[in-house]
């Protein structure tokens, strides 16, 4: 009997707590009426419940003693940071098991994103009440919370912070510099290493020139040179620096009386040539040229144009006519006697525009009077007789009357005059018919000198 009921109980535990009837072939010795008495009073009906990282509170209608006991109701709950999975509530049955299991999961969070340019580090990893700070890599600024805590929900405090490159780049352009022009020139050649621009968050950054490109020649005065960089999120930095171009200048050179001066380069400038020239009939005496000198003097001393001699004395018309060709023009007075009215008018005009006559570069010879008595001079040089009687035949003057006659710088005749000529018009014939275009700006130049 007592094996009996062993048998009946052992197998009632199996079927309930199986649900199989893998024994049935034993239901033949089981008594329906011998089933275990449910004990109210057993505090070990069913085993003591526990929960790992949780905690089990069990009200038993017999006490605190009975947790265990048939009808004892349990409440599950988690330790912080689990959460319970499975029946939250269970009771002891009457087969001696709990009506239902649970157990305590550990709580996470899922994994943070990474943040571009920057990284966290948490306190207990992805767990609840972990807290994951944020930084920045050098150069970038956080943008919002600074840190996100695993709350009990499973879910982050917060948003994901940004890092963002709020320093600006950095650029350092050369030091100012100042250049001598070069020697003939106005400008100066320039060159400079490029300025090194640096960023915290950069490796490359575009540098960009405002500005005249180094190494090309520069103008005078102060060139301003710009440069400018962006770094990737926009953020700007410059710089500029002067390129200063001196031109030394030697102060202008007058030109020689009775000459002119023809210049290189812009006249007066450092290295700048100028070349002496003289009217015809006069001679340069002194140096060729001068040039303008680092320290802003000329080298050298001042050309003179001086008269050039004429030699009276010669014995042919030739010899004579020479000397002026392609320098001088020539006025031929010609009259009968010095007590000639005709001559003596235009001999007053005459010499009153001596001036004149020298800025046409204009000699004159003067013929007077017959043989023997006859003379002919350059001022107050005398010509041979030679020569008078050559010129007269040559250019046919007559000794008895008055004349003038106008050579051009070939020694042609261009005009003859038989009455006096006041001087004005006499220059106003030369200015119009025989001095070319530079003679004229030069006289044009010149003229004032006279006055
Ligand atoms: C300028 O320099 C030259 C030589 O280079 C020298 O002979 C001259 O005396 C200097 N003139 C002045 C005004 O310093
Ligand atoms: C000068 O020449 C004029 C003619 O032109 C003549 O009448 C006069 O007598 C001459 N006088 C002398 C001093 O030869």
């Amino acid at each position: 009997m007592i094996f009996n009921c062993f048998v009946a109980a052992f197998i009632l535990y199996f079927t309930a707590g199986s649900g199989t009837t893998a024994y049935d072939g034993y239901n033949d010795f089981v008594e329906e009426d011998n089933a275990p008495q449910l004990d109210y009073k057993d505090p070990q009906w069913c085993h003591s419940p526990g929960l790992t990282n949780g905690e089990v509170t069990c009200h038993s209608p017999r006490g605190a003693a009975y947790r265990s006991t048939l009808g004892t109701r349990c409440e599950m709950s988690c330790d912080r940071g689990y959460r319970l999975l499975g029946k939250s509530s269970i009771h002891c049955l009457a087969n001696r098991r709990w009506s239902g299991t649970a157990y305590c999961r550990k709580m996470r969070c899922h994994v943070l994103h990474l943040i571009p340019h920057g990284s966290y580090t948490c306190s207990q990893g992805f767990m609840v009440d972990s807290r994951c700070d944020f930084t920045c890599d050098t150069g970038y600024r956080i943008e919002g919370e600074h840190s996100r805590t695993c709350q009990r929900s499973s879910s982050w405090s917060g948003t994901q912070p940004i890092c963002d490159d709020t320093d600006p780049p950095k650029i350092k352009c050369p030091p100012s510099r100042l250049k001598v022009a070069e020697p003939g020139k106005l400008t100066a050649m320039v060159t400079w290493d490029l300025p090194a621009a640096t960023d915290t968050a950069d490796k490359s950054l575009n540098v960009i020139l405002v500005g005249q490109e180094p190494g090309t020649d520069f103008k005078e005065g102060a060139n301003i040179i710009r440069y400018k960089v962006y770094d990737q999120a926009r953020n700007k930095a410059a710089c500029k620096f002067i390129v200063r171009v001196e031109v030394r200048r030697c102060p202008d050179l007058p030109p020689p009386l009775h000459g002119y001066l023809t210049c290189s380069s812009d006249g007066s400038n450092y290295g700048a040539t100028c070349e002496y020239h003289c009217d015809g009939g006069y001679e340069r005496r002194g140096a060729s040229s001068r040039v303008c000198q680092f320290n802003r003097s000329w080298a050298g001393a001042p050309a003179e144009c001086v008269a050039m001699e004429i030699k009276s004395d010669v014995k042919t018309v030739s010899a004579l006519l020479d000397q002026f060709h392609e320098k001088r023009r020539l006025l031929i007075m010609s009259a009968p006697n010095i007590s000639d009215p005709d001559y003596q008018l235009q001999n007053i005009m005459i010499q009153k525009s001596d001036c004149g006559l020298d800025l046409r570069h204009v000699t004159v010879i003067e013929l007077l009077g017959s043989p023997p008595r006859e003379t002919g001079r350059i001022k107050e040089s005398l010509l041979s007789s030679e020569v008078i009687e050559g010129l007269r035949q040559v250019f046919r003057i007559s000794r008895f009357y008055f004349s003038m006659l106008l050579l051009d710088e070939l020694g042609l005749d261009r005009e003859r005059f038989i009455t006096p000529m006041a001087s004005d018009e006499l220059f106003s014939y030369i200015d119009s018919f025989l001095l070319d275009e530079e003679q004229r700006e030069r006289l044009e130049l010149h003229r004032d000198f006279c006055d």
